[in-house]
This record gives structure tokens, sequence and C-alpha cells, in this order.
């Protein structure tokens, strides 16, 4: 008998977001709509290449010479630059050489290199996320071998943050864990704390012995990629040990390219050192180093002026039609005669919404008129447009009356 040890392997459940778009592909509605993924897709519902960084894909062309690896925390000067858009170039954690950065696959590369750093420091450290968060969040976490806590965020029925309930968390969080936080753009509810708020979590974290991981994976899809950071730099200012996860995947829309970085904040320079070290044994047990071409990219546009100014307006662009139909949808649901009040999505920034549809509406959605959205009611506005609003605001309606299949 040859050996099966994989004869008892079960079933994994479809992911939550990846699942949906792989389900999408299969489907042959000629009407689908495919709101469940955080993917930019432009007027015409493609995800488009940003010109600038296509401009920089022929200069990288002609002027990429070896093919060898990079080092284990990527380039240097990317690093550099990550360090610059998260911070401000003129921070003065940057001259004080605190602050280390890796480049990684993706945010998501970055959150496994801080989970594992992390977990080989304190592996009785629990890690708190936001009720609700990213799916990958916890299974990621918990899979580095964390035990995983929750703490309240979002009030459903207010649409509102459960910002003292979330202070009053934080306060009794036990020394040594690790508070994960959503920079901008929180994902999925797209509501994030105020100015204030945020200053109130840094004198929180100012005064106790836990720890901040911010995931900074939107930024400029929110007020703008300065008016982004806001979060970050008030727990820098603060004189917080951070780690923060970026991910240019999204505001550069080099999504396949997998590009993102973790940065850690430390107490000097030499604590720097050490952790960057650290830092390199996790990237070469993980990937053994990042890929290079997506980094590159980033990098050129960001050197060359010409092409950064035509970034930074391309991702206004994005950012302000995403705006754009916020505003569309709620006008147009309003008109299809949609009972649930959605204007409460003006408040919200980024890519996602928490739109309170109801489960059951959800798969009604997605089954009838192949509109595909998170089951927990989780859309990605970025996946709208002027063309498919009204078909899903009709079917919205329809859904909301319980009424069959208009087809
Ligand atoms: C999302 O939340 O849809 C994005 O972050 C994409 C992903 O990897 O889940």
């Amino acid at each position: 008998m040859p050996y099966r040890p994989f004869r008892q392997v079960p079933m994994a459940p479809a992911d939550p977001i990846l699942g949906l778009t792989e389900q999408f592909k299969r489907d042959p509605n000629p009407n689908k709509i495919n709101l469940s993924i955080g993917v930019y897709q432009d007027e015409s519902g493609v995800n488009p290449v940003l010109k600038s960084v296509k401009q920089a894909e022929r200069l990288w062309q002609e002027q990429e010479h070896t093919k060898e690896y990079l080092p284990m925390p990527g380039e240097q000067r990317f690093g550099e630059l990550v360090r610059d858009l998260v911070f401000g170039a003129r921070h003065p954690l940057l001259a004080q050489q605190r602050a280390v950065t890796v480049q990684a696959p993706g945010g998501t590369g970055a959150l496994r290199v801080a989970a594992d750093f992390l977990y080989h420091l304190t592996p009785k450290a629990k890690v708190w996320i936001s009720e609700p968060t990213w799916p990958v969040h916890r299974g990621l976490f918990a899979g580095a071998g964390f035990a995983i806590e929750t703490y309240p965020y979002y009030d459903d029925a207010r649409h509102a943050l459960r910002f003292e309930e979330l202070l009053a968390t934080l306060e009794r969080v036990p020394e040594g864990d690790i508070v994960l936080l959503h920079a901008c753009c929180h994902n999925p509810t797209g509501l994030d704390p105020t100015a204030a708020e945020w200053q109130r979590l840094a004198e929180v974290f100012a005064r106790r012995p836990i720890l901040p991981l911010l995931d900074f994976a939107y930024q400029g899809f929110g007020d703008g990629l300065e008016e982004d950071a806001l979060a970050v730099r008030t727990f820098a200012q603060a004189d917080l040990t951070l780690l923060v996860t970026t991910s240019l995947s999204k505001n550069f829309g080099l999504y396949r390219e997998r590009v993102g970085a973790l940065t850690v904040v430390s107490g000097s320079a030499d604590e720097a050192e050490r952790v960057f070290s650290q830092l390199k044994v996790s990237v070469r047990t993980i990937y053994s180093n990042p890929p290079a071409h997506g980094g590159k990219v980033a990098e050129i546009v960001l050197c060359d002026p010409a092409l950064r100014t035509q970034w930074l307006a391309e991702l206004a662009e994005m950012r302000e039609r995403i705006q754009a139909m916020r505003h569309l949808l709620v006008e147009s649901a309003r008109k299809a005669g949609v009972q649930r009040k959605l204007d409460f999505l003006l408040e919200q920034r980024g890519m996602f919404s928490f739109s309170g549809i109801p489960k059951e509406q959800v798969l009604r959605l997605r089954a009838e008129y192949g509109i595909y959205l998170m089951e927990n009611g989780r859309i990605n506005v970025a996946g709208l447009t002027r063309k498919s609003i009204p078909y899903f605001c009709q079917a919205l309606a329809a859904v909301e009356r319980g009424r069959a299949a208009a087809g």
C-alpha cells in the first residue's frame, strides 16, 4: 500500500475575500460586479496600470543589468523612501537612525515578518485586533503562534466608532501584549479615529507597556498621502516604540508585484541595529529576500520629480473617484427606493465601507444578481462605476423588498 499521509486532510473553507473573486470569475452573469476584493478599478471597471508606473517600468527595463538576489532587507534606498513616506522626510527619528525598514512581498509579507520577529521575542504575548478587522490579521498572527484577542471598534447600529470602549480595553491589555491598529482607511469599516482620538490613543500607549503595530496599507486613499500619515506621525511624535507595515501594492497599483515594507521604530540607534539583524533572520527563514521589480518601480517613481508629480495626481484621481462613487451610491440608492439609509458611507474613507447589508441579502445579491460583497457586508467602493451603480441599487432595493430575482 502506498503511503497516503494526506488521506485525512480536510477541505479548507474558501478565503472570505479571495474565494469570492474565484467564484466571481466563474459567474456567467454579464452584469456581474465584484465588490469583494480591495482592488481599485477605474470607470471602465478595470484595474489600470498607472502611467507613472508604466513609464518607470520602461526606464527600468533599459537600466536593469542583473537578476542577482536583493539583500535580505531589500534595497536600502527603498527603505529610506518608505520611511520618508511614512514619517515625512525630516522626521527627527530618521536622523537618529531609530527606524529600520525591510522590503517585503506586500503588506501581508510585512505583517508576516513582524509576526515572526515578535513571536521569537515574546511568544507569550497576545495580539489584539479590532472587531471587526481584515480576516487575514487573525489567521496570520495565530498562524505565527500568537493567541488573539479583540478590542471593540465599530458600532453597527450607530455606524460609529466604539471609541471609549476601545480606550477602556487598551487600559486593561496586559503588559507586553501587541495591539494592531489600522493607520488609515480601516478595513473593513472605512471608519478611522479622528486626530483628537489618535492623540488620546497615543497617550495611552505612551503610558502603558503595550506595543502598537500600525497596519498602513492604504496611504493616499483616505484624505491624501500626508494627511493619511497622521496616526503614524502622532505615535512617532509620542516617542513610542512601534511597528508600521506599509503596502505600496495599492497606492502604486502594483498589486501583483507584491510591494510592501516593515518599519520598526526602536528606542535608540543601537537597539535599531539589533532589531534589524533579527528582522533579517525572519526574512531569511520566510522568503530569503524580497522580489525586486515592484520596489524598484516605486523607487524610480518616487525619485524622479516628474514621475512623482504624475503619480501623486494619479493617486488623487483614484481617491477622488472613490469619493465620487460614495456620493453617487448614496444618491442613487435613495432614488432607487433602497430603504436602508446609506448616508454614513460619506463619513467613511478609503476603499471599504461596512454597508450593514445583512448576510441573507448579501447572499441573494450574489446568487440572483452576480453582485459580490463580503458576507459581513463590506463593499469595495473602488469596484463601483457610474455604469454599475444603478444596477447595484436596483438589486439592493429588490432584495430588501424580498422580491424574486428580476433577472
Ligand atoms: C482586501 O481586504 O480585500 C485586500 O486587502 C486584499 C486582500 O488581500 O485581502
